[in-house]
This record gives C-alpha cells, sequence and structure tokens, in this order.
C-alpha cells in the first residue's frame, strides 16, 4: 500500500504479522537527518518529537502521514514508534501498536516524484509490492500448514511400519524397544544411531567412499556421546509432549507446493508434494525451517526467525526483505502452534 505526502514520497507499510506489504526503490535519497547540535538523529523518541512539532524528517516529509495511513490500513492505534533505522533503499520503523503485535513499517527513501528520480517507475514498484504481498500470503499459509503437519499425530500402525525404514544412515535392522512416543523409546533410538554409526574398532566409519575405520578418537567420541545422551534429552513432561511422533516433510519449500489463485487474488497453498526425505521425529527435533527460493527461514539458536542459504550478491534491502520474510513466518507458525 502507499499514499503520497505533501512532498510525494512514496509510502511503503508493511507488517510483520498480520497486514500488507512493501517494496523498495532505488535512486535518490534522502539524507539522514541530524541533530540541531550537528550530530545524526539517533532514531529515537520520533513520536515525542513530532508531537512536539520537532520532527527530525519535518523538512523532507511528515511523518504523521505514515502514522496515519498505518493506523487506517491496520485497524489499530500506533501508541510508539521505538526506533527508526535507515538501510540502503528504506526507512525501517519499529512500531508499537495499542493491540496486536509489533510491526515494521517499511518507507522508501527515495521520491517517485522527484524531477531527477532515476529509480524503477511507479508501475513497477506498484507490480513488485503486489508480488511482494503474495509472497507473504504464500508464506502465512505455508507457515499454517506447516503448523498443522506438527499437530497431526500420525495412527500408530503408520508408524510402526514406516518408522525405522525412514531414520537416515546409520541405524541398526531392528530395535529392541517397541516404538512409542517416549523418552525412553527416543533414547534408545539415539543410542542406536550413534552405536551404528559408530561401532568397533577397526570398523568402517562413515560412507564407503571415505575409507575410514573407527580408532581411538572415534571411539572415545562414541563413548562421550553416549554418556551426554540422558543430560541432553530433557525429561518427559506429564504429557507426552516432546517426545510425541511429528511426521516431518524434511523439504519445506514453495516449490514442493501447489499453489492455487483464487478470485480475490489471494494465492493459496492447498497441498504438499515430494515426501521422499519425509520422517518420523519427536516434537521436540521438529525442524522448523522453510525453503522459500532464494533463501532458507529458519530460527537461530536462540529460538529467533533467521535466515540461512544467503546468495552472495544479496544486497542490503534483500537481506531486509529475507529478515522480514523470516519474521513473518516464525511468527505465524507460532501463533498456530502450542509451546511445547
Ligand atoms: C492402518 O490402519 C487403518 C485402519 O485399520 C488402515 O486403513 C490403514 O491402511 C493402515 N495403515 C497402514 C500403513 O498399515
Ligand atoms: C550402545 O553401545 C553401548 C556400548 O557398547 C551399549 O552399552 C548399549 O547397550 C548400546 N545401546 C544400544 C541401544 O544398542
Ligand atoms: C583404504 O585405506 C587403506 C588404509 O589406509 C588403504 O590401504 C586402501 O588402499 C584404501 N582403499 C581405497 C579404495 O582407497
Ligand atoms: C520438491 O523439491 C525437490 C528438491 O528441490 C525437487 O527435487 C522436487 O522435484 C520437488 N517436487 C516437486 C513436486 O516440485
Amino acid at each position: 500500500m502507499f499514499i503520497q505526502h505533501p512532498h510525494d514520497h512514496l509510502f511503503h507499510l508493511l507488517s510483520l504479522a498480520v497486514h500488507t506489504v512493501a517494496l523498495t526503490t532505488l535512486g535518490w535519497r534522502d539524507d539522514w537527518p541530524s541533530t540541531p547540535d550537528g550530530n545524526q538523529y539517533d532514531g529515537k523518541n520520533l513520536l515525542t518529537l513530532v508531537r512536539d512539532g520537532k520532527s527530525p524528517f519535518q523538512e523532507i516529509w511528515d511523518v504523521n502521514l505514515l502514522i496515519q495511513e498505518i493506523e487506517e490500513h491496520t485497524d489499530t492505534q500506533v501508541i510508539d514508534i521505538l526506533v527508526v533505522d535507515k538501510g540502503s533503499n528504506n526507512y525501517g520503523f519499529h512500531i508499537k501498536n495499542f493491540k496486536g503485535p509489533d510491526m515494521i513499517a517499511r518507507l522508501a527513501r527515495s521520491d517517485v516524484n522527484m524531477p531527477d528520480f532515476d529509480g524503477f517507475p511507479i508501475e513497477t514498484q506498484a507490480r513488485e509490492a503486489i508480488f511482494e504481498a503474495a509472497v507473504y500470503n504464500l508464506l502465512h499459509q505455508l507457515a499454517t500448514i506447516r503448523a498443522s503437519l506438527f499437530h497431526y499425530n500420525p495412527p500408530p500402525n503408520f508408524t510402526t511400519r514406516y518408522f525405522l525404514s525412514r531414520v537416515f544412515e546409520f541405524m541398526p535392522e531392528s530395535l529392541s524397544l517397541p516404538i512409542a512416543p517416549t523418552r525412553e523409546f527416543w533414547m534408545h533410538v539415539m543410542e542406536s544411531k550413534i552405536n551404528a554409526t559408530i561401532r568397533n574398532e577397526g570398523d568402517m566409519i562413515g560412507w564407503k567412499d571415505d575409507n575410514e575405520t573407527v580408532g581411538p578418537a572415534a571411539l572415545a567420541a562414541k563413548r562421550s556421546l553416549l554418556r551426554a545422551l540422558p543430560h541432553i534429552m530433557p525429561l518427559e513432561q506429564t504429557e507426552p509432549c516432546l517426545y510425541r511422533f511429528v511426521l516431518e516433510h524434511g523439504d519445506f519449500g514453495i516449490h514442493n507446493t501447489t499453489i492455487k489463485h483464487l478470485t480475490d487474488e489471494k494465492p493459496l497453498v492447498t497441498s504438499l508434494y515430494d515426501w521422499k526425505t519425509g520422517c518420523i521425529v519427536p516434537a521436540i527435533l521438529s525442524d522448523p525451517s522453510v525453503a522459500v527460493s532464494p533463501v532458507d527461514l529458519i530460527t537461530s539458536k536462540n529460538g529467533e526467525p533467521s535466515v540461512t542459504r544467503l546468495p552472495e550478491d544479496a544486497t542490503p534491502s534483500d537481506l531486509e526483505t529475507y529478515a522480514v520474510w523470516a519474521r513473518h513466518y516464525i511468527e505465524v507458525r507460532l501463533f498456530s502452534t502450542p509451546i511445547l
């Protein structure tokens, strides 16, 4: 969505968790404002400054119009702007609302109607903004499908039949405990996997092509892993929640989905294909990553939205877009998934 303010800036607004979208402009850009003492504006207290008639941006564009547009389109009230920062093409505003989640609003730093504007024409930008909105919709639904699958309890006969054959190398041919969604069972699986991967001194280890055998270092590693295991695996809760079986697709990506375009032009993810990397995991090891080309959306080791497989030529504004995708995806998925 965009509106134009008296100086004809193009406003882009996007919200992280629920609403709409934005895109980037290139070319001429506003300079970052300085404070009266000549320092760079630190991006803080924007709302207070605006209300006191001291907006750092007042020479160039009107912050009130941005707030007005946000409120109109998100049916909430902006109560604070925690910080404003800039990338090479856009400003980013971290906004607190009266109700609902925080939002990031993105505003182009270039003015489509400047005489020397050398960025993309408005038609191109609009087309791109519409595409970006469509991608958010896809991610939203993919995240929902992802969350539904996380909730799904595969029937016991399915699990019994396919569990072992879907465990990737290396694994013994049989297990000595019955398949059950318990810590005891998963401890047994992990131990069996360690034992099958690092067998006895002199046995082959790794892939055939590696032509490696187990030596003292691998044996020591095996002993440490076996000792560590009971300390790594969390204790069972009252319900078998952490160790519940989850059917894992293993390759969540838009390329593996069927997407339908409905009459209101919103794309709808209807199916998820290609289960060749599918397996059954304990809920605690269910992997939230999703491939959306060119990047994978993941959670960092601290459980925060993050991105991997970045293309080498990603621009700062690409990085900004991918970061927003990751936040959007992880939040949708989290909101539709119970806390473990
Ligand atoms: C599991 O049991 C159901 C109901 O008896 C049956 O329809 C289904 O084919 C079985 N699935 C497998 C994998 O054996
Ligand atoms: C794994 O190997 C250790 C050490 O050889 C043994 O004590 C343990 O029973 C084995 N566990 C399984 C599940 O095979
Ligand atoms: C595998 O390693 C052994 C011992 O280092 C060596 O004698 C043998 O030629 C190797 N085989 C291959 C196929 O590389
Ligand atoms: C799903 O993704 C995999 C890996 O990229 C690919 O090999 C496969 O062809 C895709 N399947 C479909 C149905 O698009």
